[in-house]
């Protein structure tokens, strides 16, 4: 007998679109499974003001395939520069969703991101004021500390503070990678929330590492060991309300990837809704797939669930296309190393 999910239509409440013959190539890939997603706003320039999202969402809603159903949820990248009246306007009209906060320098495209957090503290506090959620690219930059601690440095010695100083923040830990995030996470009240990615809750370091440097597998933050994947995966599992899917799906050409100084970021947004299936299957906790996927994520964005639906069956083993074509190069799709048996069927 064939094995069926029915759920709410999810949401990605972290997606990298990228721009151009690149966003008309991947769009489609998150648009067939998922109603919502944030936009993340590194592009080069990146999204810095309303008018900027305005454009942006623009042609993201141009590249759009006919018939398809999917809202961008736009986010503004937060600045030194950054004018409060802005974003609070631009929330208030519904533009945005969000803003994101990138320690300048942490990953792809952050370099006009922000170095001190003083400097930002009016915009932190306006949007404590209006309610509007800031999305934490969560990792410290200083040379000395090795990449395995920046995120759990970075909770101490930023996020916290930060917190402290303006309680009535609400705050994202995007793609958290670490037991101790989520523990922290745990021990946050009402407003703290985090996402997890589909691939840290499938591969740890070992899986870049072992056997050959594995270019496809580094992201930013980097997998952690093994223990810190099984503690992502029992969070999300859990039902514990405050997580929700953000894929952090990050297209990069095959090239750029596959390179002596490769690209951070795995493109995970075709194959998803399968590998989280797998990966909730294995942890008895099927029934949980709704709320970390299609529940939480509108709950904590003050958004209503999807009313549409989605199927998943169980059958035989998936077959996932090794990679999409792009006008600029192929982009590698994530292997999750392991059969997958589940697939979107409606
Ligand atoms: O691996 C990553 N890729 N992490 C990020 O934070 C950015 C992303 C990208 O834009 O490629
Ligand atoms: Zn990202």
């Amino acid at each position: 007998m064939t094995q069926t999910l029915t759920l709410r239509r999810p949401d990605d409440w972290h997606l990298h679109l990228r721009d151009g013959a690149m966003l008309r190539a991947v769009l489609p890939e998150s648009a067939r499974d998922f109603a919502r997603a944030i936009i993340m706003p590194n592009l080069v320039p990146p999204v810095v003001t309303a008018a900027d999202a305005t454009a942006y969402r623009e042609r993201i809603l141009a590249a759009l395939p006919e018939g398809a159903s999917f809202t961008p949820l736009m986010t503004l990248y937060l600045t030194e520069a950054t004018d409060p009246a802005d974003v609070v306007a631009a929330h208030a009209s519904g533009l945005i969703a969000a803003v994101k906060l990138y320690p300048a320098g942490a990953t792809t495209n952050s370099a006009s991101g922000v170095r001190d957090m003083d400097r930002v503290q009016p915009v932190f506090e306006a949007m404590a004021e209006a309610g509007i959620p800031l999305c934490v690219h969560g990792e410290v930059t200083r040379a000395e500390i090795d990449i395995f601690d920046r995120e759990a440095v970075f909770i101490e010695e930023v996020l916290d503070p930060i917190r402290r100083r303006t309680p009535g923040l609400r705050v994202v830990m995007e793609h958290i990678t670490t037991a101790d995030a989520c523990a922290y996470l745990r021990q946050g009240g009402d407003n703290l929330g985090a996402t997890i990615t589909t691939h840290h809750l499938m591969i740890n370091r070992n899986h870049i590492l072992v056997g050959g440097i594995k270019p496809h597998y580094y992201c930013l933050p980097v997998a952690k060991r093994e223990r810190h994947r099984e503690a992502l995966v029992e969070l999300a599992t859990s039902g514990f309300e405050r997580v929700f899917l953000g894929t952090d799906s990050a297209p990069h050409t095959q090239a750029s990837k596959e390179s002596a100084c490769g690209c951070a970021g795995v493109f995970s947004a075709s194959v998803t809704m399968p590998c989280l299936a797998q990966v909730f299957e294995a942890a008895g906790a099927l029934d949980r797939l709704e709320a970390f996927a299609s529940l939480n994520g509108p709950a904590f964005y003050r958004m209503a669930p999807n009313e549409a639906r989605i199927t998943l069956e169980k059958g035989e083993a998936l077959v996932i296309p090794p990679r999409i074509d792009t006008e600029d190069g192929p982009v590698v799709i994530f292997d999750p190393g392991t059969e997958i048996l589940w697939r979107v069927t409606g």
